[in-house]
């Protein structure tokens, strides 16, 4: 979590880190600031709440003008959502601005040490011992650099980080990363830093990723040292096939509603997946002796549900495991073991945990991931990318379906029949075009102003639809804040059943599958005691008292059912004044166990 920048060149750094820092934003936003290296001194604003908010600030005065700047964008872990947490933090003489992402675990005792020579702590952060620790080398050793002050600074730390550090006296700014995400925008004779390439695209689209350890220097040039063998590095810059404008809201309110919309096309991207990879992957599961799907939060629906359509085409078994659960299977790895982690952004701590516990193991590890360069593909032995593009809102809309796709496109490789179901995902693009047309989406705004004042509202789905009633709930509670779960329909009768009262909202997932039948047995078991229902079916039904038309698209329903709940979702979070893209409490990228 957090969002880092940093800026060396020669235009005017605060305009360009408030930018990039508000693509940024996805990663917290409970605070943010900038340091700018100016004359005298470094200056430096900070401020409590959302960067997006902050426009005024663009011409702000406390801001000297200056070329080299870092930024950030908080997460709160250690400390209150306050000023003083926020960074960048200054040395105590204010030469040297940090800012941090990840958690220094050992800072206690640091601080404690610190403390003991005189230095008086600011905030309650982990953070504020990095610019101490760097200054207190640069006092007490005659002569030493910058450099080297940060690289021994470096050598005391335990924890993750990426960390980016600026020195007024040498107007120096360096880089390094531990387990957290940096990547470096390579310009003309500028060089920009971020958590995410997105920050910097309009810039530049030649990015160097950085593996741990590695410690990248900027004064003029850029220098790259390898942190355990002392060497210096070349790495050649790649190009990301990212587009600006992806990046960027265009004519829409809010980045969830544009994801929502894009889905048509993000399907059409898996479908064009390219065949080879999709069948290597899948002979790869057929080889295996047991695969394992690994992820978390909707990710993990995703691969739930992928897991159904498995069985279903391929008559195959698949172990899917919450990764913050995963280091509990370990007993259960060899080497012919298979993982297949899914993961939009790469960087999900609990997926990377996962991973090294299965490495340990020796198994082969492939990973289904947006982000290029993102440390899950650096660790997986084959990745396959989504290409869905940037996903700005916190939310995961097409990254949902689009990791839907590409599992079904492999289930249905696993079985020898990958062009029949690139077939099917064709139909599926088209009925989510047909679904998030703009006419459409207004549709549910009046299902969505029935449902704004409810407390609570459940899910049920049965089969491949059950992990959908998960991934619907989770939609509606994480941007709505109205308490929804969602539960197989045949577990209602073992308590969930007790919740219901007059008029409780339940949603049913009804397709036009083997569990249709049964699942509007429990829609009527609800509706008898009050319940009103919601369905979600390619035909209306006398038991539901709003009906919302899917299509039926077989195996691969679960892709088209989501949609309108998104879109639900959505309009409830409009309707309830939250802000859709900017949940309380979330981050996009989940960094710390
Ligand atoms: C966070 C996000 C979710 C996302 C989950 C997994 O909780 O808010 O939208 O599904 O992380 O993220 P990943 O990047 O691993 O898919």
């Amino acid at each position: 979590m957090c969002g880092i920048v940093g800026y060396k060149g020669k235009r005017e750094a605060y305009k360009i880190i408030l930018d990039s820092l508000k693509t940024l934003e996805y990663r917290g936003y409970d605070s943010w600031g900038v340091a700018v290296i100016g004359n005298p001194s470094i200056s430096v604003v900070k401020e409590v709440g959302m960067i997006s908010d902050a426009d005024s600030l663009i011409n702000n005065t406390k801001i000297t003008k200056g070329t080299t700047g870092v930024g950030h964008t908080r997460w709160a872990t250690h400390g209150n959502v306050t000023e003083a947490n926020s960074h960048p933090h200054l040395s105590t003489d204010g030469k040297i601005a940090v800012v941090h992402n990840g958690i220094i675990e050992n800072y206690q005792s640091l601080r404690g040490e610190l403390k003991k020579k005189g230095y008086v702590f600011k905030s309650d952060t982990d953070s504020e011992v990095i610019p101490y620790l760097i200054e207190d080398f640069l006092k007490s050793e005659t002569g030493i650099s910058f450099e080297d002050a940060f690289r021994k600074t470096l050598y005391l730390l335990e924890g993750t980080y990426a960390i980016v550090a600026i020195d007024k006296d040498s107007e120096t700014m360096l880089c390094v990363r531990k387990d957290s995400p940096i990547v470096i925008g390579v310009g003309d004779g500028e060089y920009f830093i971020a958590s995410d390439a997105p920050a910097f695209i309009e810039h530049t689209k030649n990015v160097i990723f950085l593996e741990n350890d590695e410690l990248v220097a900027f004064n003029g040039d850029m220098k790259i040292i390898d942190l355990v063998t002392g060497k210096k590095l070349s790495k050649k810059p790649q190009v990301i096939d990212w587009d600006v404008e992806q990046a960027k809201k265009g004519e829409f309110k809010h980045y969830m509603l544009k994801e929502i919309s894009e889905q048509k096309e993000t399907i059409n991207k898996a479908i064009h997946q390219d065949n080879k990879v999709i069948q290597d992957i899948a002979d790869a599961i057929n080889e295996s002796y047991g695969t394992f799907f690994i992820a978390s939060g909707s990710s993990y629906h995703a691969a739930l549900s992928a897991s159904y359509t498995f069985s279903r085409i391929a008559k195959k078994h698949i172990n899917v495991v919450d990764a913050s659960e995963f280091p509990n299977y370990e007993h259960f790895l060899t080497p012919q073991t298979l993982m297949i982690t899914v993961s939009q952004s790469g960087e999900t701590a609990d997926v990377l945990d996962a991973v090294k516990v299965a490495k340990k193991k020796g198994v082969k590890i492939i990973s289904i991931v947006n982000v290029m360069g993102s440390s899950l593909m650096r660790n997986s032995n084959y990745s396959l990318l989504m290409n869905v593009g940037p996903e700005i809102c916190v939310l995961s809309t097409k990254s949902y379906t689009s990791q839907l796709s590409i599992l079904t496109l492999l289930a249905y490789a696993s079985v020898g029949k990958l062009d029949e179901g690139k077939a099917l995902l064709k139909c599926v693009a088209n009925h989510v075009g047909e679904l998030t047309d703009p006419k459409v989406l207004l549709d549910t705004v009046e299902v969505a102003s029935y449902l704004k004042d409810k407390e609570h509202l459940y899910v049920i789905g049965r089969g491949q639809s059950y992990p959908t009633a998960l991934e619907a709930a989770l939609k509606i509670k994480e941007v709505s804040y109205i308490h929804a779960e969602g539960f197989a329909g045949g577990s209602l009768k073992h308590g969930p059943i007790a919740l219901i009262e007059k008029g409780t909202p339940c949603i049913v997932f009804a397709p036009n599958d083997e569990t249709k039948k049964e699942v509007l047995s429990n829609a009527m078991e609800i509706k008898s005691r009050g319940g009103y229902i919601i369905g979600v079916s390619d035909m209306d039904n006398e038991i539901f008292d709003y009906f919302i038309k899917v299509p039926d698209v077989g195996h691969a329903s679960p892709i088209c059912d989501i949609i309108p709940i998104q879109v639900l979702s959505y309009y409830l979070a409009i309707l309830r004044g939250c802000n859709p893209d900017r949940p309380r409490n979330l981050a996009k990228s989940v960094t710390v166990k």
